[in-house]
């Protein structure tokens, strides 16, 4: 194993009744890298991500988290998790919700407040921040789940398709603050359906029939599929796989 491996998933199996979802899955995430997990709707994705949370118990293999099993609580406050439903509480307002997760997550109340600036600014919600979340868009609540996984400069982002319903300009802008955050040494695992944004990542791994069928850099996979594009790496892949 590399020694600096954040998040480690090996010969991972995971099945429903007699479907098995996971197929001996191994992948890596290193400190201060971007991975980006692509695959078809109901691939696996979200299923990797619970799996490695323990939010799923895996039939065989093992994933680790900061080389612990989780669930762990002493990891938690290690890892902001964006889960691909919200977890909102809707009669409250977006300060709230993002106070009461900065609690758990035990910011202090000075940090708390600059964070909540921060954060609600990155997501561009910094207007709204006393809206009610029941009155919010289906977009904003997205990014207000976004600004609350970002809350605590943790040091492990997991975060399972965090720009549905975002516009291209706030995407852009959400991009550039992932990529400060990886330059900063934080690790990031990603799911994206938005195949432009599979081209910013450091490793696209693609996901398909339950194994992970490619694990490289965008142009190096772009060169091994002879194609110009991360979508067309994509296609071509199923296409092969079929
Ligand atoms: N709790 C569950 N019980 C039974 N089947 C499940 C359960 N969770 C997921 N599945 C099945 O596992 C497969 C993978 O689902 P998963 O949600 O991981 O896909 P995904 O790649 O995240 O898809 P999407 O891109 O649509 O989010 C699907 O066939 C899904 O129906
Ligand atoms: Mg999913």
């Amino acid at each position: 194993m590399t020694e600096n491996s954040v998040i480690k998933l090996s010969h991972v199996v995971k099945k429903f009744g007699n479907d098995t979802v996971l197929d001996d899955i191994d992948l890596v995430v290193n400190t201060g890298s971007i991975v980006g997990l692509i695959g078809p709707s109901g691939a696996g994705k979200t299923t990797i991500i619970k799996t490695l949370l323990g939010m799923e118990v895996a039939d065989g293999g093992q994933a680790t988290v900061f080389d612990q099993t989780m669930p762990n609580r002493q990891l938690l406050s290690r890892i902001g998790y964006m889960a691909q439903t919200d977890a909102l509480y809707d009669s409250l307002s977006a300060r709230e919700n993002l106070k009461f997760y900065a609690d758990m997550k035990g910011l202090s109340a000075s940090q708390t407040k600059e964070e909540i600036d921060h954060e609600a600014k990155v997501v561009g919600l910094f207007e709204d921040l006393d809206k009610r979340v029941a009155d919010y868009s289906g977009g904003m609540q997205r990014r207000l789940s976004l600004a609350i996984a970002l809350l605590g400069q943790s040091e492990l982002l997991i975060l399972d398709e965090p720009t549905v319903g975002i516009d291209p300009a706030l995407r852009r802008q959400i991009w550039k603050e992932l990529k400060n955050l990886r330059d900063q040494g934080k690790s990031i695992l990603i799911t994206t359906h938005v195949m432009d944004e599979a081209e910013l990542v450091d490793d696209v791994a693609l996901l398909l029939n339950g194994k992970i069928i490619a694990f490289d850099e965008p142009n190096n996979l772009k060169t091994t599929y002879k194609v110009n594009t991360i979508e067309d790496v994509f296609l071509k892949a199923e296409e092969e796989n079929q």
